[in-house]
C-alpha cells in the first residue's frame, strides 16, 4: 500500500483538484481528480486516500471511474456528504461530443455535455460504479437555465433545516456563475436561482460556500482573473458574502481577494475536521512530472497543500496550518544541514525590514509590510510561469514566518496565516541562510 505523509502526491501520473474531502466515520477521505496513464491531464477518476490525522495519508486506488453513456468521458470535481451513514459522492459527468482521434482521453475541440450525477457508498470503502451510480440533474437547457458544457462542481451540503442545498460553478455570456439548487433528499432537485458576477471569471469552478461563526463565505476558483500570458490565468479566491439558506439569495460583501498568494494553489476544499474545525486542502499545479520518487512510483505530477484551518481575524479570513501538522515537527535541526536530506523542514523566524532568506535558493524578502518572494534560481529554468510572488501590503505587519520545506514546494504561512504563499520549486539546493528562532524537522515516519 502506498503512503504519503503531509502532502499527498499523485500515486503516479496526474491529479489535480481535492474531491470528496470529508471526515467520515472517524477517518478523512480524500478524492481527487486523477488520471491514472500518463502525468498529464485526462479521463478524469477520483482517486482515493484515507488518514486518520490530515498528515499520514494510505492512498486506497480508483474510486469512481467512467462506466454509464453519461459520464464516459470523465467524472469531474464534487462533493461528498454522509446521510444516514452512507457516503454520497456528487460529481459532474462528462460527455464528449466526439473524442479526439488521436487521443481519446482529450474532447475534439473541447466540446463536451456535462450532467451532475451520484454514487452512493455504505461505507467509504466500496464505490459500486454500476448499480450505486444515478444522474441527479440533466445536462442543461442552455442560455439562463444554464450552460451545457460549463456547469459543473457540485457542492452538495445539509441546511438547517435539513433539506439540500446545491451550488454548481457555471457560465453565462461570459461571466461566472453560481446555480443554486435544492432538495428535500438530495435525490431529487429543484433549481433555485441563480448569481452572476464578473468576480466570478469567465466560468466559476469548484465553489465551495459554508458558514464560517456566523458570516458566509463564498470560495472559488474563477478562471481568466489573472490571463496576463503567464500560468496560471485562473485562481482561487474568498469573498465574504450574504446568503440566505431558505431562498438561496447571495450578495458579495467585498472583493474577492486570492487564497494563496504564490499562485500555484487552486481548486481547494473545505470539510469540518473531527474537532469541527473548517480546514482547506489545495491542489498545487507542478509544470511537470517527478521521475524519480524514492518509493518507486511512476512519475507523478500533482499534489495536494498543506492542510490549513479557516478561520475569521479582524474581517480577514486567515489559512494557518493545521495543528497536526506543526505537532510532527518535534526534531531540532539548526546547525545540521537540514535541505541536504529530504526530510521535511520546518522554519520559524521574524523577518525585520529589509531582511531576507535564502532557502535552498528560494529568496525571500521583507519590504515594509509585504513580503516578496523570487523562485528563479529554483525553478529548472522554465518560463511561462511566475518567478516571483509576494504577499501584499498589511500582511507581513509582524512578520512573523513559519515555514514548510520540502523537495518540491515550499509553503510560506505569514503572521499566522493572515496570508499564505505557496511555491512549487525544482532542485531546491542546501544552502540554509538567515536569521532563524527555530529549525526542525520531524521523527522518521
Ligand atoms: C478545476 C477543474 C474542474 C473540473 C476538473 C476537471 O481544476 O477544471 O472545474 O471539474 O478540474 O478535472
Amino acid at each position: 500500500m502506498l503512503h504519503d505523509f503531509l502532502h499527498l502526491k499523485a500515486p503516479g501520473h496526474w491529479i489535480n483538484d481535492p474531491n470528496g474531502f470529508i471526515y467520515y466515520k472517524g477517518k478523512y477521505h480524500l478524492f481527487y481528480q486523477h488520471f491514472p496513464y500518463l502525468p498529464r491531464w485526462g479521463t478524469m477518476h477520483w482517486g482515493h486516500a484515507v488518514s486518520d490525522d490530515l498528515v499520514h495519508w494510505e492512498h486506497r486506488g480508483i474510486a469512481l471511474y467512467p462506466s454509464k453513456a453519461y459520464d464516459r468521458n470523465g467524472v469531474f470535481s464534487g462533493t461528498a456528504v454522509e446521510v444516514d451513514g452512507a457516503l454520497r459522492l456528487y460529481y459532474t459527468a462528462v460527455r464528449y461530443d466526439e473524442e479526439n482521434p488521436d487521443n481519446v482521453h482529450r474532447a475534439l475541440d473541447n466540446r463536451f455535455a456535462a450532467s451532475q450525477a451520484l454514487v452512493i457508498s455504505p461505507d467509504g470503502e466500496t464505490f459500486d460504479n454500476l448499480d450505486a451510480k444515478r444522474q441527479v440533474l440533466p445536462v442543461m437547457a442552455g442560455g439562463a437555465a444554464g450552460d451545457p458544457q460549463n456547469t459543473r462542481d457540485p457542492k452538495v451540503w445539509r441546511a438547517a433545516d435539513g433539506s439540500f442545498r446545491m451550488v454548481l460553478g457555471s457560465t453565462w455570456k461570459g461571466i461566472g456563475q453560481l446555480l443554486f439548487y435544492r432538495s428535500p433528499d438530495g435525490l431529487t432537485w429543484t433549481a433555485a436561482g441563480r448569481f452572476g458576477d464578473e468576480a466570478l471569471g469567465t466560468t466559476l469552478e469548484c465553489p465551495d460556500l459554508f458558514c464560517l461563526e456566523g458570516r458566509w463565505v463564498l470560495l472559488g476558483s474563477p478562471m481568466g482573473i489573472t490571463a496576463d500570458g503567464l500560468a496560471y490565468p485562473d485562481q482561487s479566491t474568498w469573498m465574504p458574502v450574504t446568503f440566505d439558506e431558505t431562498t438561496c439569495t447571495l450578495a458579495l460583501e467585498g472583493r474577492p481577494t486570492f487564497v494563496d498568494w504564490g499562485l500555484d494553489l487552486y481548486a481547494p476544499q473545505t470539510t469540518l475536521d473531527a474537532e469541527g474545525r473548517r480546514v482547506l486542502i489545495g491542489w498545487i499545479r507542478m509544470p511537470g512530472p517527478v521521475t524519480d520518487a524514492p518509493d518507486g512510483r511512476a512519475p507523478w505530477r500533482g499534489m495536494m497543500s498543506l492542510p490549513r484551518l479557516v478561520c475569521w481575524r479582524d474581517g480577514q479570513l486567515c489559512f494557518p496550518v493545521h495543528p497536526n501538522v506543526t505537532a510532527c515537527f518535534t526534531e531540532p535541526a539548526q546547525g545540521l544541514a537540514p535541505l541536504a536530506d529530504h526530510r521535511p523542514v520546518r522554519l520559524q523566524g521574524k523577518l525585520r525590514d529589509g531582511q531576507g532568506w535564502n532557502i535552498g535558493g528560494l529568496r525571500i524578502r521583507r519590504e515594509g509590510d509585504r513580503l516578496l518572494t523570487d523562485r528563479s534560481e529554483v525553478f529548472g529554468g522554465l518560463t511561462g510561469y511566475r518567478l516571483t510572488a509576494e504577499a501584499p501590503a498589511g500582511t507581513a505587519a509582524a512578520c512573523a514566518l513559519d515555514v514548510f520545506v520540502e523537495e518540491n514546494l515550499v509553503e510560506i504561512f505569514l503572521d499566522g496565516g493572515r496570508a499564505v504563499v505557496s511555491l512549487v520549486v525544482r532542485g531546491l539546493g542546501d544552502t540554509l541562510a538567515g536569521d532563524f528562532d527555530a529549525v526542525t524537522t520531524v521523527r522518521d515516519n
